[in-house]
């Protein structure tokens, strides 16, 4: 990607006007639509895995269908790593800007500290940044960017993306149980060498905060996404009926939504919803997302478990073009989605 500059440095300046690459037009008026009285539903791992009558099930087949977001509690990750991961999260981000610099993305990379989506010099620029890492496969890790302050943020990173990786495998076989599909055909998407990111997403306050945008809205690449928040600051919308429906997060949860990649093989039935990132004017937000992808170089189309009467709503297509599709331009609600739906990918 291309550099620009820090949006936390920036906002530490207490400039009255903000630069104008980073005010969007249709962020003022794309508050009025807000819907506040709807909320996301609520999964309990543990009574979906010991359900008796199948209501669970039946709920978070829903949940899936109707919201493509939820959240997880009961998730069975234990409290003290997700404390430990915003923590280091929180220090790293506390770092001066040299030293986090020392673990900047190269040209090209969206691996280390930086900005996301950066495609052209004239784009409207996104009030946040990131820092992202390639997880998994292991051998694909770019260890430089591995920060080493604080001391143990590694190692959080690393025992908290591996449990991720359990609940990602637990989570699909549900999926596929749901979809009338063998376990295996949905896990084995990503099962051996799937491609997993750990990306925080860094807000400072903005004196404009109603001008800026931290995530313009876009759906996932993923096969599912995990989201934490990372202090009380909250400002997740999701799109619902042409609305959008702020998230609050139930303390200790998992924000779970469904990605790109379970649309295309669930034909559609289960759909991976836009979301965008808002930013507060007085306080800074913090959240960490693990992204699910499948494994390079495979095929991803519908079951054909699920295709109904009037056959597949998508291309199957090879997922790592469908991923330079998807980062080719900035982020753009369900773009890379439709081009599937056309066969242009
Ligand atoms: C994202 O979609 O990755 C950002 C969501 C958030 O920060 O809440
Ligand atoms: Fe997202």
């Amino acid at each position: 990607s291309i550099p620009v500059p820090n949006v936390q440095y920036l906002s530490m300046n207490e400039l009255k006007e903000i630069p104008s690459r980073y005010i969007h037009p249709k962020a003022e008026t794309d508050r009025v639509s807000i819907d506040k009285s709807r909320e996301i539903p609520v999964i309990d791992l543990q009574k979906l895995l010991h359900d008796q009558g199948g209501d669970q099930m039946a709920s978070f087949h829903k949940a899936c269908k109707d919201w493509g977001f939820f959240q997880l509690v009961n998730h069975g990750v234990e409290e003290g790593i997700i404390e430990k991961i915003k923590g280091d999260a929180e220090e790293f981000f506390r770092l001066p800007l040299e030293k986090k610099k020392a673990y900047a993305q190269q040209p090209g990379s969206v691996q280390g500290y930086g900005q996301a989506f950066v495609v052209s010099e004239e784009q409207k620029l996104e009030w946040c940044d990131l820092f992202g890492l390639r997880t998994f496969p292991i051998a694909e890790r770019l260890t430089k960017v591995w920060p080493t302050s604080p001391l143990s943020f590694s190692e959080t990173i690393e025992r908290y993306v591996e449990e991720l990786q359990k609940l990602t495998l637990c989570l699909l076989e549900l999926v596929a149980k749901n979809l009338g599909v063998e376990a295996d055909r949905l896990t084995n998407t990503c099962k051996q060498n799937g491609t997993q990111w750990f990306r925080i997403n860094y807000y400072p306050p903005c004196p404009q905060a109603d001008k800026v945008i931290g995530i313009s809205p876009h759906s996932d690449a993923s096969l599912i996404t995990f989201l934490i928040q990372v202090n009380e600051v909250e400002g997740l919308q999701i799109k619902k009926n042409g609305t959008w429906v702020p998230v609050k997060p139930v303390p200790g949860a998992f924000i779970v939504n469904i990605g790109d990649a379970i649309e295309i093989l669930s034909n559609g039935v289960y759909k991976s919803i836009e979301h965008r990132g808002t930013i507060n004017p007085e306080k800074e937000r913090m959240s960490i997302a693990v992204f699910q992808l499948p494994t390079s170089g495979i095929l991803v189309g519908p079951f054909e478990e699920v295709l109904g009467d009037s056959g597949a709503n998508y291309k199957t297509v090879d997922y790592d073009e469908y991923l330079k599709s998807y980062f080719a331009t900035k982020l753009d609600g369900k773009r890379a989605l439709d081009l599937v739906k056309l066969g242009e990918i």
